[in-house]
């Protein structure tokens, strides 16, 4: 059986960062579920269809396809085939995801597709349910999270660093209604699985995070 770990938290916590750095360390395929969502919010977005009008999107999604490769080992995403994993960052994307993945039939569209990966390879998959609710057998399984504040001083240093300028309250409140929204949502909401060890990181760098996840990993016997 495959080795699954299952990194979920709200939006911001460096669940991306550690888990991509943490599966280059082990040898793991790193499978951002997060991207998965902002493919079809983008495709929304280029097509006009309202975000707010669940019976539109459902009727749009058999027209999308949604498909992950790996080019020396990073995770690209295809929207009908087409190479989007540098647009769909986009902070519009990403706020866009969030307002449509709450939709069954959004989630239903990517179940198959992440549990067919993580039953194929040994891999890191993060999101927000996969402990939950994606991979309830996941040998590992981690709640990581930060404060508001660390979180969006964070992003705030992120995009600075790419030569733009961000207004820090504006990131906070972007982060305030994300955690609102992934967290009160009807279906598969974020939650702590009850079998997920706690990871406050607002007081770790990366190395660190990195470090206590694998001695999680190690202390179950996983690795
Ligand atoms: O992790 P991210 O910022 O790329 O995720 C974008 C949005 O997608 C997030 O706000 C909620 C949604 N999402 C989800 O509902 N379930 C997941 N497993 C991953 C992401």
């Amino acid at each position: 059986m495959a080795i699954n770990i299952a990194i979920d938290g709200p939006a911001g916590a460096g669940k991306s960062t550690i888990a991509k750095g943490l599966a280059k360390r082990l040898g793991f395929v790193y499978v951002d579920t997060g991207a998965m969502y902002r493919t079809l919010a983008l495709y929304f977005v280029e097509n006009g269809i309202a975000l707010d009008d669940e019976a539109a999107i459902e009727a749009a999604l058999p027209a999308v396809s949604v498909r992950i490769a790996y080019q020396d080992g990073t995770q690209h995403i295809f929207l009908n085939d087409r190479d989007v994993s540098g647009e769909i960052r986009r902070e519009e994307i990403g706020n866009a995801a969030s307002a449509t993945s709450g939709y069954p039939e959004v989630r239903k569209k990517l179940l198959a597709l992440q549990r067919d990966l993580a039953a194929e390879s040994d891999c890191i998959m993060d999101g927000r349910d996969i402990g939950s609710f994606v991979l309830p057998d996941a040998q590992v399984k981690i709640y990581l999270t930060a404060s508001v504040a660390t979180r969006a001083k964070r992003r705030f240093d992120e995009l600075a660093e790419k030569g733009e300028s961000p207004k820090l309250s504006e990131i906070e409140a972007d982060i305030t209604k994300r955690d609102e929204q992934d967290m009160n949502r009807a279906v598969s909401p974020l939650v702590q699985a009850e079998d997920a060890v706690y990871l406050d990181t607002s007081a770790m760098d990366i190395p660190e995070v990195m470090a206590e996840i694998e001695r999680i990993a190690r202390d179950k016997g996983v690795l």
